[in-house]
């Protein structure tokens, strides 16, 4: 793992987002895996700044994203979908059919994973996928214990996964305590994988994926597996570990 250091979070915003206009322009047919959460806000702004004054087009880009809530249709404002088409997709010229989030509002959501599954196959695989961590490691929504070998799955939330959620919602009893999420096998098949972390919040967890063993207990470690990964941190999330550039 490559781990690149931001001063904060507007630098780690500005890096993330230059190394994505790097790999479009490499690959306009690039198949882009997408987060949600605090984090990545700052990376999409960046990116609709870079297209509305550079003009970088993204309309052979295909998308997917890594989860959903289950039960929230696409028009429910703290839904995923909702969140990609506000802070990006509306931004860009971005086709919004090569646009995919798994859909949680659907009658027979073990379908909605296999079919995620399939179709992100069928695309030929994702080229880079970008990742937030959770405080106790999970990564997409997969939760400490989730297995390596899993797919794309219906999970129940972690209570502070929860509590972490809540501030985007009008009280903590709004929070879906299900979510759709890309499996760690399928994140694992991702070519590259970019890894954002920022904040004092996100210290223990990139202290113990630096120095930790590969466990399912929590669930970030399995990247440490993988042959690419580059993570960009800022200063308070790489307060306890030195880095060697
Ligand atoms: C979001 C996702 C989650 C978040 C993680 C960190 O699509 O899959 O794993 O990346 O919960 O969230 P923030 O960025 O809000 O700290």
């Amino acid at each position: 793992m490559k781990i690149i250091e931001a001063k904060d979070y507007n630098k780690m915003s500005a890096l993330a987002a230059d190394y994505i206009i790097e790999k479009i322009k490499a690959n306009p047919n690039l198949n882009l895996g997408l987060a949600t959460g605090g984090t990545p806000v700052g990376i999409y702004s960046n990116l609709i700044n870079d297209h509305q004054k550079n003009g970088l087009s993204y309309r052979n880009i295909t998308t997917f994203n890594l989860d959903e809530y289950v039960g929230l249709s696409g028009e429910n404002p703290n839904s995923y979908r909702y969140y990609m088409d506000d802070q990006l997709f509306n931004h860009i010229d971005i086709q919004k059919s090569k646009t995919n989030i798994p859909r949680g509002d659907v009658a027979d959501i073990q379908k909605e994973c296999l079919d995620y599954e399939k179709l992100i196959a069928n695309q030929g695989g994702i080229d880079l996928q970008i990742l937030g961590i959770g405080s106790n490691g999970h990564i997409g929504f997969n939760e400490p214990g989730t297995s390596f070998d899993s797919n794309t799955h219906v999970v129940q939330l972690a209570p502070s996964t929860l509590e972490a959620n809540a501030r985007f919602f009008n009280s903590p009893e709004e929070v879906p305590t299900e979510a759709v999420t890309m499996g760690i096998a399928t994140i694992m098949k991702s070519k590259q994988i970019l890894l954002l972390i920022s904040g004092e919040s996100k210290k223990e967890a990139l202290f113990r994926l630096i120095n930790g063993e590969v466990n399912e207990s929590f669930p970030a470690s399995v990247l440490k597996n993988h042959p690419c990964v580059t993570i960009i941190a800022d200063e308070a999330a790489l307060a306890d570990i030195k880095v060697h550039s």
